[in-house]
């Protein structure tokens, strides 16, 4: 292969090889998922100059925070097809409360939930809609529990291309399905759950000719490898002990996976991190796979709190298991009631996030009291979605629940009189 041949396309099962810009949606040899294969021109200390050079850019491709890292991403775009907000730029915060409560000092939270459309899914989006446009295609599907189709509908919306999702009915949060909408999708309201959406968007997408942007979408995983450069970059290049995120489908996983082991291969970081990845307890075959050495691929009928997360059969399993295993990392799971707790802190402390985010600092919590993770350990804890995802989680946990949870916060109705304000405070 000549160096202009990269990057490519290459079958994780078989090692079949494609060119950058065939559309297939899995490996036409055996129908394996297909990855990215990069060769960098670049060495390490180059890129870091490089990023560093781009990050106060005010104009152009440069202010996105995934374009940013274009040499690691689809180096051999060309700017004027990008289909960019731009996205990705995501703060890492820390919060006493926060780390009060999961045990951890100097816990940092990369909150995703700061992309436009409030998810992480915008930095898969962005590079998977881009190269929808550079392969020509007519239409962009995908199936989701939320977050991908209203990220989808956006981007299409932006790139002038007709957008299908698959969406399972009665278990997608309200503020998803409402971007979803409003920004154009055609919206199928599938009578199934997630597993039977992406199965039939899979099917749909091969007989219609339409392209599939679920994360099976090796594009979608380039751009979700920044959420890890980003924030190593944040670091100084210093990789923290662990980063720890939510699972449901497996794609983020994957790119997190392939993030580590790139930029380790390159020389940006000198040491792996651990990944932690967490899952919800009624949701959980990853986890369950994992505590048997993940000698079987687990299937379950998923149910949680966590709409974003109910999937019970993950699309990205093998390469999930790949970056767990490349990272010495570990899969965990939480119950609905710890992901709720975690949730109401990181909601009180001014941050907020939907439930599915909460996962991965209610992780952080149990790895800690379970003595994985150390108080002292440098850990980045990954919140993927916004609090006004799902408005609906907000109202059942504190206005709705009875008896009330010990953190709820109740609002009290009122007649419009002082003396009401005054009965009000001296309650409390
Ligand atoms: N957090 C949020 C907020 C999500 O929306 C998702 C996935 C995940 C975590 C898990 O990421 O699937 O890559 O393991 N949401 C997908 C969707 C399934 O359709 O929006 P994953």
């Amino acid at each position: 292969m000549t160096a202009s041949a990269f990057p490519l396309q290459q079958c994780e099962d078989c090692g079949a090889r494609l060119g950058e810009l065939d559309p297939a949606s899995a490996c036409p040899t055996c129908g394996g998922l297909l990855e990215l294969v990069h060769a960098p021109r670049h060495d390490a200390a180059e890129l870091i100059a490089l990023f560093a050079e781009r990050r106060g850019a005010a104009v152009g491709i440069d202010v996105s925070g995934v374009w940013r890292y274009r040499e690691l991403v689809l180096p051999s775009v060309d700017g004027d097809a990008i289909v960019s907000h731009p996205e990705g730029n995501t703060p890492l915060l820390t919060r006493r409360a926060v780390s009060a409560w999961a045990g951890v000092e100097g816990l940092l939270i990369k909150h995703e939930g700061h992309n436009p459309t409030g998810s992480f899914k915008d930095r898969g989006m962005t590079v998977a809609v881009t190269q929808a446009r550079r392969t020509s295609a007519s239409a962009v599907a995908c199936a989701s529990t939320g977050n991908t189709s209203a990220s989808l509908a956006a981007y299409a919306a932006h790139a002038e291309l007709p957008a299908l999702v698959f969406v399972p009915a009665g278990n997608v949060a309200l503020g998803k399905i409402a971007q979803t909408i409003a920004y154009g999708a055609r919206t199928l309201i599938v009578r199934g759950n997630f597993d039977d959406c992406l199965a039939l968007a899979r099917e749909a997408s091969t007989s219609l000719g339409i392209q599939l942007l679920n994360s099976v979408n090796p594009f979608r995983l380039e751009g979700q490898k920044t959420i890890v450069l980003e924030l190593l970059e944040q670091l100084g290049w210093n990789a923290p002990d662990w980063i720890v995120l939510p699972a449901g489908n497996l794609g983020n996983t994957s790119a997190f996976g392939k993030a580590l082991r790139e930029a380790r291969a390159i020389g940006l970081i000198s040491r792996m991190p651990r990944l932690a990845a967490i899952q919800a307890s009624g949701a959980a075959p990853f986890a369950r796979g994992f505590a048997t050495g993940f000698h079987d691929k687990v299937r379950v009928e998923p149910h949680t709190i966590a709409t974003a997360i109910r999937i019970g059969a993950p699309a990205s399993w093998n390469r999930a298991v790949r970056a767990i295993r490349d990272t010495n990392g570990i899969v965990a799971d939480v119950s609905d009631g710890e992901i709720l707790e975690a949730k109401a802190v990181i909601d009180a402390a001014g941050v907020g996030c939907e439930p599915a985010s909460a996962a991965s600092v209610a992780g952080v919590a149990k790895l800690r009291r379970d003595g994985v993770i150390a108080a002292s350990d440098r850990v980045v804890a990954v919140l993927t979605g916004h609090l006004l995802k799902d408005p609906g989680a907000v109202v059942a946990y504190h206005q709705e629940t009875e008896p009330p949870p010990a953190r709820a916060n109740r609002p009290i109705e009122i007649e419009p009189r002082l003396s009401e304000v005054e009965r009000v405070l001296r309650r409390q």
